[in-house]
C-alpha cells in the first residue's frame, strides 16, 4: 500500500500512521472555556491545569500555588501523582479545596490525597522558643501533601 491516499474529490493526502506521528505540537494560544457552572468564582478549565502541570513539572516534583483557590491546579497536580502545596487567604477558597479533594477517591492509578491542613491563624507553637512567631501571619491556610 502506498503512503499517498486520494480524497473524494481528487485531492492527494499523505497517509500517517498513528504509531509514527509525535502528535500535533502545542500552539501558543489555547483555548479552553471555564467551567460553565464553577464552584468558585474563579475556578479554571482543568484540562488547560492538567496541560500545564504534565508541560512544567516531572513526576518527582512539587506543585506550588500560593493562590489555590477551589484547587483546580492541586487536583490535577494530585491526578499526575505530584505531590503538591496549595495556600489561600480565604476560607471560601480552603472549603472549595478540601471539597475538591475529596472527590479523589482510590482507583488503580491515584490514591486519594492524604494531606496536612495547616491553619497559619492558629497559634504555633515552639516548644523550644515559647509562642511568638505564628503572630507575624504570612498567609492564613496551607494545605501540604504529606
Ligand atoms: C484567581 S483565584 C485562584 C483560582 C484558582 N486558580 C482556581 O482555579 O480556582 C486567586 C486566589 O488568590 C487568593 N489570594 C489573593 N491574595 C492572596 C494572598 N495575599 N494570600 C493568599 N491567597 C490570596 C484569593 O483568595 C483567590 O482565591
Amino acid at each position: 500500500m502506498g503512503l499517498i491516499e486520494w480524497s473524494s474529490t481528487g485531492n492527494p493526502r499523505k497517509i500517517i500512521f498513528a504509531d509514527e506521528s509525535d502528535g500535533k505540537r502545542v500552539q501558543d494560544i489555547w483555548e479552553y472555556k471555564d467551567p460553565q457552572y464553577p464552584k468558585y468564582p474563579t475556578e479554571k478549565n482543568s484540562d488547560m491545569l492538567d496541560l500545564i502541570i504534565r508541560a512544567s513539572s516531572n513526576s518527582e516534583s512539587v506543585v506550588l500555588d500560593c493562590f489555590c483557590g477551589s484547587g483546580t491546579t492541586l487536583n490535577s497536580a494530585h491526578l499526575r501523582g505530584r505531590r503538591w502545596i496549595g495556600i489561600d487567604q480565604s476560607e471560601h477558597a480552603i472549603k472549595a479545596t478540601t471539597e475538591k479533594l475529596e472527590t479523589i477517591k482510590d482507583n488503580l492509578f491515584t490514591d486519594s490525597p492524604e494531606y496536612e491542613f495547616i491553619n497559619l491563624d492558629a497559634p504555633i507553637t515552639y516548644p523550644e522558643h515559647g509562642k511568638t512567631e505564628n503572630e507575624e501571619k504570612a498567609a492564613p491556610c496551607v494545605a501540604e501533601q504529606l
